[in-house]
């Protein structure tokens, strides 16, 4: 690393990530020009109609040729507008971080986000944390994020933290996350992955730090040893049986990861990737297990035939896990 800075005189010195515009103002500002750069075409197209229009049978409107101030205007200004964004856009590329170049040395992501048909999945590998589909971040802190998929391609987008990634499978992609203040901000994957990409929804939960420690020590905590409710054990026996336990993990019963980790799903306020439409009240999560299928068709989870009983138990017990 030494090496390479000694013996590249021309480097540029790039601006500081922290400072570069980030990419929802350049989004801003290129949307905010397009918009007027069509009403002008827009206008001028409207006002050349109505002044060179034929005003009688055989008479030819005005016909111009070679404006020479016009054709070096309409030449001049789009080239300093596209030239400008180019800079502006050349620097947001460089606040993106890529493996082996400006990412930094030895830092190690603080979350992984592993797309899924269609749902998400979030190691915080530095703390021992799998969950799914709530992404939980302290408010202010810039984090390092690395994509991957398990399957096909998807997109994570949480536009009011950062920039858009593509995830694909065998592949790392890396970007920057920060959270401006606490609350929750909805996201999507912007990526067209199959049946049930619409509902791949993603909701952030930025925290203050306190609370973030907060989450951080009861994600990991065992969930409930001692299940509270007789009607919760049973549950707890049936989602073995049932081999619910071949695809999702929960802490001490299993770590399959084809679905969900369901180690904590009591804690979390949506089910299924169905963000903030779809809270896990008891009546949503008993009208999935009844059958997965009529609330998200194609999914992978199976329609299991399940009593109304066995539904019961089975969500006493997924609300116990905490
Ligand atoms: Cu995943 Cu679209």
């Amino acid at each position: 690393m030494m090496a390479s800075a000694a013996i590249s005189p021309l480097r540029v010195v790039l601006p500081d990530v922290r400072t570069a515009i980030p990419f929802n103002s350049l989004f801003t500002l290129i949307m905010a020009l397009a918009i007027a750069v069509s009403v002008l075409i827009a206008a001028l197209l409207a006002y050349s109609l109505l002044r060179a229009r034929r005003r009688s049978d055989g008479d030819l409107p005005p016909q111009d040729h070679g404006n020479r101030k016009l054709e070096v205007g309409w030449t001049a200004v789009p080239a300093v507008i596209v030239t400008g964004l180019f800079v502006l856009t050349f620097f947001n590329m460089r606040t993106t971080p890529t493996p082996g170049a400006n990412l930094p040395e030895g830092r190690q992501p603080d979350i992984i986000v592993i797309g899924h048909q269609w749902w998400w999945e979030f190691q915080y590998p530095q703390l021992g944390i799998v969950t799914a589909n709530e992404l939980h971040l302290p408010a202010g802190k810039r984090l390092l994020v690395q994509l991957t998929s398990a399957d096909v391609q998807h997109n994570f987008w949480v536009p009011p933290l950062g920039q858009k990634m593509d995830l694909y499978p065998g592949k790392a992609n890396y970007l920057w996350l920060e959270a401006p203040e606490p609350g929750l901000y909805q996201g999507v994957c912007a990526e067209y992955c199959g049946t049930q990409h619409a509902w791949m929804r993603i909701l952030a939960i930025a925290q203050t730090d306190a609370e973030f420690d907060q989450w951080v020590q009861q994600q990991q905590s065992a969930p409930t040893a001692a299940l509270p409710t007789r009607r919760a054990e049973q549950g707890q026996q049936l989602f073995v049986q049932l081999a619910c336990v071949n695809c999702h993990a929960v802490t001490g019963l299993s770590d399959a990861q084809a679905g969900p980790n369901l180690t904590h799903f009591g804690s979390r306020r949506t089910l299924s990737a169905m963000g903030v439409s779809r809270p896990t009240t008891r009546e949503n999560v008993a009208r999935y297990l009844e059958n997965p299928q009529a609330v998200k068709p194609g999914i992978y989870m199976p329609n299991f035939g399940l009593s109304p009983d066995q539904i019961d138990v089975l969500v006493e017990y997924l609300e116990s896990l905490r």
